[in-house]
This record gives C-alpha cells, sequence and structure tokens, in this order.
C-alpha cells in the first residue's frame, strides 16, 4: 500500500499573529490545506491519505474537507504529535489500527503547508520511495552556505556544489522508519527532527529526488504573500 502522510499539527508561530495555525489560512481561494490534500487525491496511485492536526483542530479539519466536498473514504484526520516526528508516528500508529502494515509498504510524508508541490514530484518519491528505504526531495543550493557555531563569525564555508535545501515530501518504507526510530533514545529523538536526518545517523541510505524553487514552505506572512502570487498568477514560475 502507498500512504500519504499529511503533516498539518504545527502551530506555526512564525506566522505571527493569525486567528489559527497557518495550515488552515485561506490561500487565495480556498485553505492551504485544502491545497497540499488535492495534489494528493489527483494521484490514484496512493491508496490512503491521513492527514495530522492538533487535536483541537480535528472538528475543524473535518469541516473544511466537508466543505470542500474531500471527505472521501481514503481521506482520514488525526491527532498530530508534540513535535514534526511524533506527527509522522502517529500518523503511522493510525495507520497500524485500521490496515495491516506489510513489508512493502511507504509513506510519502509532506509539510501541510507546502501546497505547490507538483505530479512529478509525487510520482518520484514513489517510484524512489519503492525501491529506497528513504527518499528526500531537494533543491540545489543556490546562495553559498555559511555555517557558524555561535552566530557571530563563520565556522566554514562548505563547497556550494554539494549544497542542497531540503523540501519535502520525504518518503519511506514504514517498517524501516518504526524500528529505526523506536531505537533512538529521548534525546535522539530531540536532535533528530528530521525524519531523514534519523536514516542519515544510524548510517542508512537516502536517496534525492529534485524538488521545484516554487515548492515553498509557507512559513512567514511574506510567504503568504509569494503563495498568492505564485497562485493568481502574478508570480511567473
Ligand atoms: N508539523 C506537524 N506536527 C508538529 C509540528 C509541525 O505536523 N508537531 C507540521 C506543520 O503543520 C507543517 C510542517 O510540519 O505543515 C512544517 O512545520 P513548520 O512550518 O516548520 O513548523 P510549525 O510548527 O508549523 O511552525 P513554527 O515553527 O513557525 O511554529
Amino acid at each position: 500500500m502507498i500512504y500519504a502522510g499529511i503533516l498539518a499539527g504545527g502551530k506555526g508561530t512564525r506566522m505571527g499573529n493569525v486567528p489559527m495555525p497557518k495550515q488552515f489560512l485561506q490561500l487565495h481561494d480556498k485553505p492551504i490545506l485544502i491545497h497540499t490534500i488535492e495534489k494528493f487525491i489527483l494521484n490514484n496511485r496512493i491508496d490512503q491519505i491521513i492527514i495530522a492536526t492538533p487535536k483541537e483542530w480535528i472538528n475543524h479539519t473535518n469541516d473544511i474537507l466537508n466543505k470542500y466536498d474531500l471527505n472521501l473514504p481514503k481521506v482520514w484526520v488525526t491527532e498530530g504529535g508534540t513535535d514534526r516526528n511524533g506527527s509522522i508516528m502517529n500518523i503511522i500508529n493510525f495507520i497500524e489500527g485500521i490496515f495491516e502494515i506489510h513489508d512493502a509498504d511507504i509513506i510519502i510524508t509532506h509539510d501541510a503547508v507546502r501546497p505547490f508541490l507538483t505530479h512529478r514530484i509525487i510520482e518520484q518519491n514513489i517510484e524512489e520511495g519503492l525501491v529506497n528505504d528513504a527518499v528526500d526531495t531537494v533543491i540545489a543550493a543556490i546562495d553559498t552556505i555559511i555555517t557558524s557555531e555561535d552566530g557571530d563569525f563563520v565556522s566554514s564555508i562548505p563547497v556550494r556544489d554539494f549544497m542542497y535545501q531540503g523540501q519535502t515530501p520525504q518518503t519511506f518504507n514504514i517498517k524501516k522508519l518504526k524500528v529505526l526510530y523506536n531505537s533512538l533514545s529521548d534525546q535522539e529523538k530531540n536532535i533528530l527532527t528530521d525524519a531523514c536526518k534519523i536514516f542519515v545517523m544510524k548510517g542508512q541510505k537516502v536517496k534525492l529526488v529534485r524538488g521545484e524553487t516554487f515548492n515553498i514552505k509557507v512559513t512567514t506572512p511574506y510567504d503568504l504573500n509569494v503563495s498568492n502570487a505564485i497562485l493568481t498568477g502574478s508570480l511567473v514560475r
């Protein structure tokens, strides 16, 4: 089975003073989350779509799914976790509660607040996810990346040709992810905030899939302005 796990369990504090977590904010004609879900519904290879949202927003999530006619049998809502990986694991636990997880089953995890992912990105995540245990979506770094450990002076300037920016989706063999995650100590769980990083730290391979520059994560009010411009065509992709 091919599952999609939509990560909508965050609070969106960097969006500032808004009435609801950013995944529920309106982007042109509908909430950001709805734009994202529609992309996954359009891919008929995906068997089930599970959305993780904060507990107090579960009813609202169901309401907007109804409003936009997305309350389909394959779309489910569950409670998010205290951090992003916690939301992924809650989705996997939810899947286990309803379906039996088989060795070959994969999950395409995606930030609810990246509404501009493409069919090609989803397809490549599926193709690579079926033959690799972990897949990350990236774009080549455009700016030179500077690292600074104290925030005051440069620590290093890595060769740009080797630098990429991480996006989502990230796709995993469900059983492999679960085993690796459960092997982490609480301290490791706090450090390994990116699910692909769990595989890297445990010496496992992570396959790269090319993302898109416009596959942005809506994080700040500026990003919401840019997203509206992308959607209304006033910003050419
Ligand atoms: N996310 C999640 N569960 C969490 C935290 C985050 O599912 N406990 C999701 C968010 O809803 C979002 C994605 O992960 O779709 C990326 O999160 P990010 O924007 O980095 O974090 P937020 O917590 O949403 O925002 P902020 O850091 O500004 O508070």
